[in-house]
């Protein structure tokens, strides 16, 4: 037999096992897709890049474009705690005990945000991405006290008339009281300050603003508007706006991401069905509508798709979302859709277009930030990352408690 044709058996046998892994994936079950092998190769990417780092008090944010080195915000910046967060992901994966040293030292400088007065709902993603893994990974106590503290100083943003926490008081002349849907993922902390010794009005501010969120922001066709503008004084809603979107009404990708798992998160928290019922309701409707790759424009509704920018980052916050509303959903076929679709999202994530490999410092490719605004378009933004990290460790906890 020549050696061709053994090649030849061999190429066919990876062709199948792909178009069948694929197959599998839209019919239910498990693919082969090597999470494992992509998350080591991450960890170690990460541990370089980060010892080559000498600024503590500059956090990676993104990498411009025809540039390889990330671009750096200080720690008042929304985005400060994606690095030290994305660090603690790689500790977790690995176990290494250099990588706890880098987390721990890009983690100790934001410190400071917990005790200065509230800018805005940022808080949350700033301190629990970096102290709220850091606690969770090592419970040194006085990681714990600067949660509790900065739930308090995220809590003086709540306005009882509204029953919502005011998420930018920098856009309170355009939008009066707002409260956008990226601030969905900042209950967690005071979910987590009201269960480890804080006041329990945290958690009833939170549930209260997961609700009014709901009811306001959720549209009847499962789609959400990113900012709720509601009167200060009466607590009146007065109507929905974008501010990252193609439109008021249009699907800006990221925002349903934050939705997916802000409600799943909301109901894992509260036990409220209704957070269970609007997070499949998202969720259906945001795979229904994804493209063929599984991996969003930046808006559904941008009139210029398919010509229009991808945002790997709210791919990688739905996967995060899915996979968490695969734990809470009892129906195992919905339970198996989640996984799968999820796990779909990462395998395309970890594949060459997504990957940055050796062409910069970012572990992915392709994401979006403000579109309207001209800035972040296409390129790599850390929070892509920190939720891509957050992704592959949850199904590998997944498929590790089924093995
Ligand atoms: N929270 C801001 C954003 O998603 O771009």
């Amino acid at each position: 037999m020549s050696v061709i044709k053994p090649c030849l058996i061999f190429g066919l046998f990876l062709m199948l096992s792909c178009n069948s892994a694929k197959k599998e994936m839209s019919t239910g079950s498990i693919s082969n897709f090597k999470s494992d092998l992509v998350l080591q190769k991450n960890v170690e990417k990460l541990k370089e890049v980060s010892q080559s780092l000498t600024n503590v008090d500059s956090f990676p944010r993104n990498v411009k474009k025809n540039k390889k080195d990330w671009d750096f915000v200080d720690a008042a910046d929304w985005c400060s705690g994606f690095w030290p967060g994305t660090l603690w992901y790689a500790y977790e994966s690995s176990g290494d005990k250099e990588l706890l040293k880098e987390a721990q030292r890009f983690t100790n400088p934001l410190k400071i945000i917990a005790y200065t007065p509230a800018l805005d709902h940022d808080i949350g993603f700033q301190l629990y991405c970096s102290y709220g893994n850091g606690y969770r990974l090592t419970g040194n106590e006085e990681y714990k006290k600067i949660l509790l503290a900065a739930a308090d100083t995220l809590a003086t943003l709540y306005n009882p008339k509204a029953g919502t926490i005011l998420s930018w008081p920098s856009q309170v002349g355009k939008f009066k009281h707002n409260t956008i849907i990226d601030n969905m993922m900042n209950l967690e902390l005071l979910f987590w300050a009201a269960k480890n010794g804080g006041d329990q009005k945290l958690y009833d501010m939170a549930k209260s603003h997961a609700e009014k969120t709901m009811n306001y922001l959720v549209r009847k066709d499962s789609s959400i508007y990113h900012v709720g503008s509601f009167d200060q004084n009466t607590g009146e809603f007065l109507r929905g706006y974008t501010h990252q979107g193609y439109a008021d009404e249009s699907m800006w990708a990221r925002g349903q991401g934050w939705g997916i798992y802000g409600f799943s998160m909301a109901y894992r928290e509260t036990g409220d069905q209704a957070f269970l019922d609007t997070a499949i309701k998202l969720s259906e409707h945001y795979i229904k509508r994804l493209p063929k790759d599984g991996i969003p424009y930046w808006d559904f509704d941008d009139i210029k798709i398919p010509n229009a920018p991808k945002d790997a980052s709210a791919a990688g916050v739905a996967a995060c979302g899915l996979l968490e509303l695969s734990q809470l959903v009892k129906d195992e076929k919905l339970k198996a859709k989640y996984i799968n679709a999820a796990t779909s999202y990462l395998e395309i994530l970890s594949s060459k277009k997504y990957l940055s490999g050796n062409e910069n410092q970012a572990l992915l490719l392709h994401s979006t930030g403000h579109h309207p605004n001209n800035s972040e378009i296409d390129i790599p933004i850390i929070y892509a990352d920190y939720y891509y990290m957050e992704a592959l460790l949850r199904l590998k906890k997944i498929n590790d408690a089924k093995s």
